[in-house]
């Protein structure tokens, strides 16, 4: 089913089933083409884009999937109000540039039903940070990731550093399937006050934005802070301002190893290290992260 906007008279192609997409992108591949893939729920913003941009750059055939994953929801009211803007989806896409759309419905994706068929060995990535507070929401994104991957068969995958234990969960995903595709982690965008662009901050008011700030302003501080020693006193200093910013509960403010996610207690000034946050704003849970490199 082809859909095109009539203005720039860009032609991207959208799919809703998985036989007809499988059929042209084996064609794409037998004329040597490179299959790039952005998959995402929707909800696209800025950050979104950036993923599609960098696909476009790197390789010759871009495709995203929009499907909001029911298996990776640990909380049925996060999923009941994940926001839905197809149209307005379709039409950055197109805008981008974008050659393919993917939208199944969930029938399609799990015909046989959304129970899980195998468990991911995760390890230590599903115990810490959100693998500790989202119980099975990773072994649902690699159910959906590893279905989509199977259907796509991608050379190369981009992800947004903003999920950061999303990324390195993708990769041992990747590495466990032992799977050609390359991974490309693209920085967050943020807008121009600082504030990561995320699907769930458009069920922030303008004020509450300026409110959620304080995340990214917390995490700059702590850049600015960091000397060779215990870090504990500076996470809950954080702690602390969040939940004097408004913020209505922290699920963690850690200060980590950035290829382990071991938290860093003592910190020997040598290491790299990554700052992540997760706390509940007007009843919406953001997340995001800084690396810092030495
Ligand atoms: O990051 C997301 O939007 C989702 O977790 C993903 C990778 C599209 C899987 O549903």
């Amino acid at each position: 089913m082809p859909h095109s906007t009539n203005a720039l008279q860009l032609h991207m192609v959208l799919f809703k089933k998985i036989t007809q997409l499988q059929q042209y992108l084996a064609k794409a591949v037998t004329t040597g083409q490179q299959i790039g893939f952005v998959p995402t729920m929707g909800a696209l913003h800025e950050g979104h884009l950036q993923l599609v941009k960098q696909s476009l750059q790197t390789t010759q055939l871009t495709v995203c999937s929009i499907f909001v994953n029911p298996t990776q929801f640990n909380d049925a009211n996060d999923f009941d109000k994940y926001p839905i803007t197809l149209e307005a989806d379709i039409e950055c896409l197109e805008q981008q540039g974008c050659h393919v759309l993917f939208i199944p419905s969930v029938q399609e994706m799990y015909p046989t039903g959304v129970q899980a068929s195998q468990h991911y060995p995760l390890g230590n990535l599903e115990n810490v940070l959100e693998g500790a507070f989202r119980p099975n929401h990773y072994q649902g994104v690699c159910q959906v990731v590893h279905r989509l991957l199977d259907i796509v068969q991608p050379h190369q995958l981009f992800l947004g550093q903003k999920d950061f234990q999303q990324c390195m969960v993708l990769q041992w995903l990747v590495d466990f399937l032992a799977l050609p595709t390359q991974i490309h982690i693209v920085p967050t965008v943020r807008n121009t006050q600082g504030l990561a662009l995320s699907s769930r901050n458009t069920r922030l008011t303008e004020p509450q934005q300026q409110q959620a700030l304080a995340i990214y302003q917390n995490m700059a501080w702590l850049k600015t802070q960091l000397k060779p020693g215990k870090l504990t006193a500076l996470t809950e200093h954080i702690k602390t301002n969040l939940l004097a910013a408004g913020f209505e509960k922290i699920d963690y403010v850690a200060i980590c190893e950035p290829t382990t996610l071991t938290e860093v207690q003592e910190w020997d000034g040598q290491t790299n290290l990554v700052v992540l946050v997760a706390a509940f704003l007007h009843g919406v849970r953001l997340i995001d992260n800084e690396y810092i490199t030495i």
